[in-house]
């Protein structure tokens, strides 16, 4: 199942490498959610999906909470006459003003399929700010969504960084850690995610993490380029590398493939 929202760097495409790769466990801790696709095709008991994007998950909160109700909010949201410029603009100054925790988590729906290219970007006051899409129509995501629902209870929700999530791991859990990946260039920088950047002292750090967890028996796997640097932060992790094509490119220049591996510690 496709997951509900446009998410760069989503893992869909490559599920079932990660799904070979990862040890079964009693519950899957995910520190960088997004969209969350192992999370929807794969079969853990319990589920821990963090990430720092606080619009993302009061998203998942909502749905998981009032399920079909909210649904019926968020239609409400596609009509025609909402896939226009003037609306659109309309709807993200509200998303930036709204105190309201429901109708921003129904209006980052909005903006996620209306929007250009699905991005999800926000200025330095951390209003979103990603142009009209100009789609000729927005597709409502009804059965994922249900799809999201039906799968909500055996998970937990929670906006953290990854530090915060990492340190919530048990013994019995297995980890996936899908971060912004190590920019290859200057400007390839293009998804921001949250206001956070996630710069080489994270990966470094992450790293660390993942090798403090595996010490204490509980397997981190983790998703990034394939460059010499993270090969050689991820030392000692077992690495299955792969190629893939990507949807976004990094530079806007062309669409390479470009180098992938899980690596993966315990
Ligand atoms: C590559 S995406 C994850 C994609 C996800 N696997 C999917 O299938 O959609 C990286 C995610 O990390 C989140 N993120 C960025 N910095 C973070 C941090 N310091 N701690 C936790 N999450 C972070 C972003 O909001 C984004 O959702």
């Amino acid at each position: 199942m496709r997951p509900f929202l446009k998410w760069a760097g989503g893992k869909y495409r490559l599920l079932e490498r990660i799904k070979a790769a990862l040890p079964p466990g009693q519950r899957l801790v995910e520190p960088f959610a997004g969209s969350g696709a192992l999370f929807l095709n794969s079969d853990y008991p319990a589920y821990l999906l963090a990430d720092t994007n606080g619009d993302l998950i009061n998203l998942y909160q909502h749905l998981q909470r009032d399920g079909e109700r909210f649904i019926t909010e968020c239609r409400s949201f596609f009509r025609p006459e909402m896939n226009e410029r003037a609306a659109y603009y309309a709807q993200r100054e509200q998303f930036n003003q709204t105190r309201d925790r429901r109708q921003k988590a129904a209006l980052f729906l909005y903006l996620n399929k209306h929007g250009y290219n699905g991005l999800c970007r926000y200025n330095s006051r951390g209003q979103f700010n990603v142009p009209f899409g100009r789609y000729k129509q927005a597709y409502f995501p009804e059965m994922e969504m249900r799809f999201f629902v039906d799968r909500c209870g055996r998970a937990t929700f929670n906006q953290a960084g990854y530090v915060e999530t990492m340190a919530a791991a048990l013994p019995g859990d297995v980890v996936y850690c899908d971060p912004p990946y190590q920019a290859l260039s200057k400007t390839a920088n293009f998804t921001s995610y949250s206001r956070t950047p996630f710069g080489w002292g994270e990966q470094e750090h992450l790293a660390a993490l993942a090798r403090q967890l595996a010490a204490r028996g509980i397997p981190v796997l983790i998703s990034n380029h394939d460059t010499p640097e993270i090969r050689e932060l991820y030392a000692g992790a077992e690495i299955s590398q792969f190629t893939v094509q990507r949807s976004i490119s990094c530079d806007g220049s062309n669409r390479n493939r470009v180098g992938e591996l899980l690596a993966l510690f315990q």
